[in-house]
């Protein structure tokens, strides 16, 4: 149980309602990253973010069906701060299919700890600055992390710890590069077009590469990052899931 990723512990739990209208467990993920990137900067990572709005509470005031909740997402309700969005197809699905699951998830028992604590894990310890960048620390080798608690929840926050393979969003993805004369290079893609791959290695150098000369290029199923399992205390990843918490890009300093 302990290596399934959320997602797929949220669909064991689904209720036969929501089993019937045939979301899979790749619906939900997709439609967390679509929720992540274009519902969380109002809703908030818990859907709670707008006053009387409570998405994680399986209950709409303006919609029941499947098919009036793909009507909300794709027209945004007139005369409200809900804007129209253009999903089709399989985005509204796994939208739906994410609203869906945010309900039928178990509840949450992910334990904060103390975030000043976990501040200084994050900055010591934890080493976590090598790779992520907050305000103005840091390094660019991994995401910046600066609001990641606007975008993420608290549960997702501990699986990116404890299991950084589990989900990896797309835009988080790490591109490798393989020379015809067998150089290795991964990192950060910034652009692939037909001709050419730039991207930034893990010493935050700019790299460019010009595809024919390259043996092998792609993305990286695994996470750069190390899982934390056993590195950390459970006392310990509750201060830094605390201290992620708290980043919500309004304390730069
Ligand atoms: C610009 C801010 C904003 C964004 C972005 C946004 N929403 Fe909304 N949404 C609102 C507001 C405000 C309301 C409440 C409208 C009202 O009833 O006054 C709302 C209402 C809703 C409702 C109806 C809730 C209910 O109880 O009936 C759903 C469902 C919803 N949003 C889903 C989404 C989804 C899914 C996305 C992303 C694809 C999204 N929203 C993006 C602001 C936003
Ligand atoms: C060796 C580099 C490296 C180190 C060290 C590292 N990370 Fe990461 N981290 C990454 C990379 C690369 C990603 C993007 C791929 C992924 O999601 O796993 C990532 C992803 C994340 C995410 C998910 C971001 C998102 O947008 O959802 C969080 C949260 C996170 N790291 C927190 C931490 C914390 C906290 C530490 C220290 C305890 C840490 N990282 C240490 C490289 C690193």
């Amino acid at each position: 149980m302990r290596s399934l990723p959320v997602w797929a512990l949220v669909a064991l739990f689904l209720p036969p309602s929501f089993a019937q209208h045939g979301y899979t467990p790749g619906d939900v993920q997709d439609g967390e990253g679509l929720f992540i990137g274009n519902c969380a900067i109002c809703h908030g990572p818990e859907g709670d973010a707008v006053p009387g709005v409570e998405l994680a509470r399986g209950k709409f005031k303006h919609a029941s069906s499947d098919e009036e909740l793909s009507q909300i997402i794709k027209n945004g309700i007139p005369g409200t701060a809900m804007p129209p969005g253009n999903f089709r197809g399989h985005e509204l699905t796994a939208l739906i299919a994410y609203l869906r699951s945010m309900s039928a998830a178990p509840p949450e028992t992910v334990v904060l700890g103390n975030a000043a604590r976990g501040k200084a894990i994050f900055e010591g310890k934890g080493q976590c600055l090598n790779c992520h960048r907050v305000s103005a620390n840091g390094s660019y080798v991994g995401p910046e992390l600066s609001d990641i608690g606007v975008a993420r929840r608290a549960a997702q926050l501990e699986r990116s710890i404890l299991e950084p393979d589990a989900e990896i969003l797309p835009e988080n993805r790490s591109f490798r590069v393989v020379t015809q004369n067998g150089m290795e290079v991964t990192g950060r893609l910034f652009n692939l077009d037909t001709f050419t791959v730039q991207m930034m290695d893990s010493r935050e150098q700019l790299r460019s590469f010009v595809k024919k000369d390259l043996k092998e290029f792609g993305f990286v199923k695994k996470s750069p990052m190390p899982s934390y399992r056993g590195k950390l205390s459970s006392e310990e990843v509750a201060d830094v899931v605390a201290y992620l918490v708290t980043l919500r890009g309004g304390n730069r300093q």
